[in-house]
């Protein structure tokens, strides 16, 4: 996972920043689709930009960040394509790419620590999806888009 999109909210804000720069540190190319202030705006639009520019291939995976991680993904979720896991363990964060093969990671800014966060990063991009038995269940998840 080498180009990543990333996004957030008023909620998300500052620990999106950490993560950019977190994410630079270990030389990956990141893309910062907004909000780019502390004022208050509304998360299923950026979830949409991020969620639409990995849908189209244009990045490796994203990552979303709003105060609780549960909007952005909820919003990213409605993106045909997108798996969008929303997490605050590192174990959820390592089998949302191994089972799920999660393109967008979520979490909140309101939940996890600056620390943390990081870790929950690091897991989700270093972990592969294990391909084999969970294929089919994701071929399943895509199916449900057309129904
Ligand atoms: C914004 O106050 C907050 O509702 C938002 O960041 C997020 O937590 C929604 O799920």
């Amino acid at each position: 996972m080498k180009k990543i999109a990333i996004g957030s909210d008023h909620g998300g804000f500052i620990l999106k920043g950490e993560v950019i720069e977190h994410l630079k540190s270990k030389g990956l190319e990141v893309k910062d689709f907004g909000t780019y202030s502390h004022d208050s705006c509304d998360y299923p639009d950026y979830a949409a930009l991020v969620g639409e520019a990995v849908a189209k291939g244009e990045y490796d995976c994203g990552i979303l960040i709003c105060g609780t991680g549960i909007g952005v993904s909820i919003a990213a979720n409605k993106v045909r394509g997108i798996r969008a896991a929303c997490v605050s363990d590192t174990f959820s964060a390592k089998m949302c790419r191994a089972h799920n093969n999660a393109n967008i990671l979520c979490f909140g800014e309101r939940v996890v620590g600056h620390g943390l966060a990081m870790e929950l990063v690091d897991a989700y991009l270093e972990t592969p999806f294990e391909g084999e038995r969970h294929i089919k269940r994701i071929e399943k998840i895509t199916a449900l888009e057309s129904k």
